[in-house]
């Protein structure tokens, strides 16, 4: 009789995120079968044999992580907008006159899709080496319908060459693009009326920057009328350089999530709570610009909003290169617990993508792991600028580093 299990890994300690912290199982195994994970417990009440075992000695697993807010196709970089700011620039001045985002539309739609794919793969690449296994991907720096296309096709590409699942995200409402200047509402209405369905197929999901230095109640209303006609979820920027409303309009509308949050207000958090739509927390743009103000986390908790935790990948406000610094950054500046940081990496963010396949270890679940040479997963959040990711197994395959 062939063994009921294809693989098993033992002698592991297990951060399952399964119940409302960590779902630790010490001393505990994960089998799999078929690529998805077929029991999970404690290593003595495994029911029987698998082709092929391997011993973690006392190894941390945890779901492979998933980094549910990136930006990380696009053409050139902004060291020299850095320069600036610390020059005493500001991130708005600069946008307003035609750089920041801007400047990053002009490098990415000079960029073909071969040239785009070969800056994109060592930042995912990176992602991969500390333990993730699904990645979401935003359009965003095309602003134009070739040129958005050709970053959710380079997104897509990106989950043919490396083994990670990739989940893309439309967001030509990222900004108005020259061509559009003085004409928001005219874009808005491209967006919705014509980029939108020219997604088809490429697209997962549809984002708005729904932000007093982007787009407003209108136009993000517009746009989530043709995301509902293309049957495809969606999610917004929000409450990041002003308080827009945006926590409340997500909630209301059936938003997946809501991403940035810092000035978010505490009714509209409740709403969200409500609602079930996901905060998704980004220190490294806090972080990166400055910013004094910071998401309510504890107005979060009061209403249970669900919390994720993400790069934000982008030239402009988070180029990180690291989910595990956002662990510690998402400890340090906004005081999250280490359940809530790690569950922000897992479960939450799993949500925040409105996948119920993954981001937890369970029976049925995708067997995505991440393994970590740590004693213990407070480890994950305290150091910073070290991996110890040991390896990933994605879909039941093992994979090194
Ligand atoms: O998520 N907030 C809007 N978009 C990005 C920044 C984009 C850029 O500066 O290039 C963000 O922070
Ligand atoms: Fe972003």
């Amino acid at each position: 009789m062939s063994a009921p299990f294809d693989r098993v890994w033992l002698n592991a300690n297990l951060a399952t995120m399964d119940g409302p912290g960590l779902g630790v199982i010490e001393d505990g195994a994960v089998a799999a079968r078929g690529g998805r994970i077929a029991w999970v417990g404690p290593r003595a009440a495994l029911p029987g044999p698998a082709a092929e075992t391997i011993d973690c000695a006392g190894t941390w697993i945890l779901p492979g992580l998933i980094d549910c807010h990136t930006h990380l196709v696009f053409g050139g970089d902004r060291a020299d907008e850095f320069e600036r700011r610390l020059a005493g620039e500001d991130y708005a001045a600069i946008l307003a006159a035609g750089g920041g985002i801007l400047s990053t539309m002009r490098a990415t739609r000079a960029a073909d899709e071969a040239t785009l794919l070969a800056a994109a793969l060592p930042r995912a690449r990176a992602l991969l080496a500390e333990g993730v296994t699904t990645l979401e991907i935003k359009s965003g720096y095309g602003l134009e319908q070739a040129a958005e296309l050709r970053q959710l096709r380079v997104a897509r590409r990106i989950a043919e060459l490396l083994p990670v699942s990739v989940v893309t995200t439309l967001l030509a409402a990222h900004a108005v693009p020259p061509d559009y200047a003085g004409r928001r509402g005219d874009y808005a209405r491209l967006v919705a009326e014509e980029i939108i369905p020219a997604a088809a197929g490429l697209a997962d999901a549809v984002d708005v920057f729904h932000d007093r230095l982007a787009f407003d109640d209108a136009d993000t209303l517009l746009v989530i009328a043709a995301a509902r006609r293309a049957g495809l979820p969606f999610k917004l920027h929000g409450d990041q350089h002003a308080d827009m409303g945006s926590a409340a309009l997500g909630a209301r509308h059936g938003a997946l999530s809501v991403d940035h949050l810092e000035r978010a207000d505490a009714a509209g958090l409740a709403a969200m709570g409500a609602a079930g739509t996901v905060a998704v927390l980004l220190p490294g743009a806090t972080y990166f610009l400055r910013e004094a103000a910071m998401p309510d986390i504890a107005a979060m908790r009061a209403a249970g909003v669900r919390m994720a935790l993400a790069t934000d990948m982008n030239p402009g406000s988070s180029p990180a290169q690291s989910l595990l610094l956002m662990l510690n950054l998402g400890c340090t500046l906004f005081r999250l617990t280490v359940a809530e940081a790690l569950r922000g990496v897992t479960v939450e963010a799993a949500a925040a993508l409105g996948l119920a396949d993954r981001g937890r270890l369970a029976p049925g679940l995708r067997c995505d792991l991440a393994l970590f040479g740590v004693t213990r997963p407070a480890e994950l959040c305290y150091w910073f600028g070290r991996n110890p990711c040991l390896g990933r197994v994605f879909l039941g395959r093992v994979l090194e580093g």
